[in-house]
């Protein structure tokens, strides 16, 4: 990361205001695709971090049972508030919390979990620790919208400032999320540097194992199988 969260929270804070009427069409777009692959139940749980003014987790309470966005910026965090008393949403609530410790509250049992124009802010291991701790949660689908290479990085492209902001490749999220137990079941590309990944559970309510687990697992089936081991097994 190349600021501290102390830091990104009081740029933040000084945007609030102002943060809604400087959008570009594919961050638009970005937040679209996110709210359309969220695509939340009924009687779903939605948790959406660096929720910011709500751009997600608001269109998300029209239609998910309950919503729970969480920022490091208070100052976002009031006008998201503002707007989900406007409308009367009761279904959304919005606290403090960032993607390594998202603050989920106890009673919350966690379905989906959304993130629109956030993640950027974390160097790529910060990311990585990020999607696990996500993934511990055990929603079944995740919606990472973002600024993301699909290409070459190009830090004159309007997207994102080098000095605040840290994208990663596709391939780094795309890895990040396999080795956490999740598929991508959609990559869609906005433009060269934004995108929208979706990663689905592995496995029927099972999660995939991970990391050392996972590469134990792959030299135990790649091993010849003695007697002693069959009988172990058995
Ligand atoms: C560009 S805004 C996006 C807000 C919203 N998701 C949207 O689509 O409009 C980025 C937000 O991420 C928040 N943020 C930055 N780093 C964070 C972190 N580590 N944990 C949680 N939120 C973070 C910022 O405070 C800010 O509100």
């Amino acid at each position: 990361m190349k600021r501290s969260l102390d830091e990104h929270a009081a740029r933040f804070d000084e945007k609030a205001a102002e943060y809604d009427d400087t959008k570009s069409d594919e961050y638009r777009a970005c937040a679209s695709l996110v709210v359309d692959h969220a695509a939340p139940d009924r009687d779903d749980t939605v948790l959406d971090l660096g929720t910011g003014t709500g751009a997600i987790a608001l269109p998300l309470a029209e239609t998910a049972g309950r919503v729970i966005g969480r920022d490091i910026s208070e100052g976002m965090l009031a006008e998201a508030r503002e707007k989900a008393a406007e409308r009367g949403l009761e279904t959304v609530e919005f606290g403090e919390g960032r993607f390594r410790d998202p603050n989920v509250p106890d009673d919350a049992d966690v379905d989906v979990v959304t993130t629109n124009f956030a993640m950027h802010h974390l160097s790529d291991a910060e990311k990585r620790e990020a999607i696990d701790v996500i993934a511990g949660l055990e929603p079944r689908r995740i919606v990472l919208g973002d600024v993301m290479f699909f290409g070459e990085p190009d830090p004159s492209e309007p997207f994102y400032g080098p000095e605040v902001d840290d994208p990663a490749t596709v391939g780094v999220l795309a890895d990040a999320f396999t080795d956490a137990g999740y598929a991508l079941t959609a990559v869609e590309p906005v433009h060269e540097q934004v995108g929208v990944l979706v990663a689905e559970r592995v496995g029927d309510g099972e999660r995939a194992p991970v990391g050392a687990e996972a590469e134990a697992g792959a030299a135990a089936e790649s091993e010849p199988e003695t007697e002693s081991e069959t009988e172990t097994e058995s």
